[in-house]
C-alpha cells in the first residue's frame, strides 16, 4: 500500500509530515509555552541601558564560551545560589522584535564560567571593563579574546566629563600619548553583566536547601490543643514558591489551585510530595522535601490548608496519616 518507489508525491509528502511534526514539538510548542513565562517576585525588568547591552552581548555572540545556565547538578553549585529557572529568563514584557521574545543565552559549551551570576561575583565597572579590552590584564592565564573595538583611543583634549576612561598601561594603546575611553556598546555590555544575578525566592531557595527564615518555637502547653494554623504554616514554608494565592509561577512552580494532587480523595501523592519534594517535569524547578522540617502536624495543617483554600474542596487528612506515610517513607 505505502509504495513509497513508485509514488514520489507519497514520498515527499510523508517527509515533510515528519518535518512539520518534529519542528512542532521542538521547536514552536516549547515557544508558546515561554510566552507565558512570568518573571520572578523581586525580578525587575532590564532597563534600557542593559537591553543594549544583552544586544550586544549577542551580537559579540559571548553565548559561544559562556553558558547562563545553573544545572540542578553538584558541580553547577559554584555558579548559582539555585538551578536556573525558566522564569529567570524573562527580561521584559516587549518583545525585541517580531520575532524574538527574547534571545537564547542558554549556551550549551562553558570554555569561559557560567555568567548567570556574574554580577555578583564581580560587580565592579572598572574590572569589567579592563577584561573585556584584555582579559590577559586582569586574568593573566585568560584565554577569553579581547574586544577593543569596544573601546577608541582619544588624545586627553578631546576627552570629555563624561567619557569613561579606562585605565590601562601607555604601552597596549595604538598611540602612547591617549587615553583609552569606553564606547556606549562597552558601557552598555557591562551593565547588562552587572545586572546578571539570580532573583532570590525568599524563604526557601535551593533544592535541598533549608527555607531558613521559618521559626521552630515551641507550641506552649495551651497552643497545643488547638489545631495548628495552617495558614500560618503555608505562609511560612510554602508560599515563597507557590504563591500565597495558590496560583504559583508559570515556568517556575505549579499552582496548587485546582491542582488534582493537592484535591485527590486520596492524599497519599500530596503527603508524600510535602515529604520528599518533587522533581518530575522540566516545566518546572525542583522542590525540596520538608521531613526534617515539619512535624506531622504542621504538615497535616498545611495540607488541610491546601485542600480547602482557593476554591479547592477536599476531605481533610489526618495526623495518623501523615504519620503512616512517614514511617512508609523512612523504611520502605
Ligand atoms: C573564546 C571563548 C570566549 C568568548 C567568545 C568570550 N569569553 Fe568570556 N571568558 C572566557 C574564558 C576562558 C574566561 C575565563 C578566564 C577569564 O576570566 O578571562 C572568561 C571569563 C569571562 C568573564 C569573567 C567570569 C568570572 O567568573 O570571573 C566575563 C564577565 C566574561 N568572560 C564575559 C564575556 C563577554 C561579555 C563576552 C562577549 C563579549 C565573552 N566573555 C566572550 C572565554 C570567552
Ligand atoms: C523551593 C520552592 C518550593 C517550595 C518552598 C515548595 N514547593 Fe511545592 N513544588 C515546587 C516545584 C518546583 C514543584 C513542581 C516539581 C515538578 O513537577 O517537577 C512543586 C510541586 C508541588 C506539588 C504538586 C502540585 C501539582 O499539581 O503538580 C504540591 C502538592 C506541592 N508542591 C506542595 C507544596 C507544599 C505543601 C509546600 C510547603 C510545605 C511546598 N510545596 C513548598 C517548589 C516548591
Amino acid at each position: 500500500m505505502l509504495d513509497f518507489h513508485k509514488n514520489h508525491k507519497l514520498l515527499v509528502f510523508t517527509a515533510f509530515l515528519g518535518f512539520a511534526v518534529l519542528s512542532t514539538i521542538i521547536a514552536i510548542l516549547p515557544a508558546v509555552q515561554l510566552q507565558e513565562v512570568e518573571p520572578l517576585p523581586g525580578m525587575r525588568e532590564l532597563n534600557s541601558q542593559e537591553l543594549q547591552g544583552l544586544q550586544v552581548y549577542v551580537s559579540e555572540n559571548c553565548m559561544s564560551c559562556h553558558t547562563q545556565q545553573v544545572r540542578n547538578i553538584e558541580m553547577d553549585q559554584v555558579w548559582g545560589h539555585r538551578p536556573s529557572l525558566a522564569s529567570d529568563y524573562y527580561y521584559s514584557k516587549k518583545r525585541q522584535d517580531i520575532w524574538r521574545q527574547s534571545p537564547s543565552l542558554l549556551g550549551s559549551e562553558r570554555t569561559g564560567p557560567d555568567l548567570s551570576e556574574i554580577g555578583k561575583r564581580q560587580s565592579g565597572k572598572e574590572w569589567h571593563l579592563l577584561h573585556l579590552f584584555n582579559p590577559r590584564m586582569v586574568v593573566k592565564e585568560s584565554i577569553m579574546p579581547s574586544y577593543p573595538w569596544l573601546f577608541e583611543e582619544k588624545s586627553p583634549a578631546l576627552v570629555t566629563q563624561k567619557d569613561v576612561v579606562v585605565p590601562v598601561p601607555q604601552n597596549l594603546l595604538k598611540n602612547p600619548d591617549h587615553k583609552l575611553v569606553a564606547k556606549p556598546e562597552a558601557l552598555n555590555l557591562v551593565s547588562y553583566l552587572q545586572s546578571l544575578v539570580q532573583a532570590d525566592l525568599g524563604t526557601a531557595s535551593d533544592p535541598g536547601f533549608i527555607p531558613s527564615t521559618r521559626q521552630t518555637s515551641a507550641p506552649s502547653q495551651e497552643e497545643n490543643s488547638l489545631e495548628l494554623d495552617g495558614l500560618q504554616l503555608y505562609a511560612e514554608t510554602c508560599a515563597a514558591c507557590h504563591q500565597p494565592n495558590g496560583e504559583g509561577i508559570v515556568g517556575a512552580f505549579p499552582p496548587l489551585a485546582g491542582s488534582e494532587i493537592v484535591t485527590d480523595h486520596d492524599p497519599d501523592i500530596l503527603i508524600q510530595i510535602i515529604l520528599s519534594g518533587y522533581d518530575a517535569r522540566p516545566e518546572f524547578g525542583a522542590m525540596p522535601g520538608f521531613a526534617d522540617l515539619l512535624t506531622d502536624e504542621e504538615i497535616a495543617a498545611i495540607a488541610n490548608h491546601e485542600r480547602t483554600s482557593w476554591g479547592n474542596e477536599a476531605p481533610k487528612v489526618t495526623v495518623e496519616q501523615v504519620a503512616e506515610i512517614r514511617k512508609f517513607i523512612l523504611n520502605p
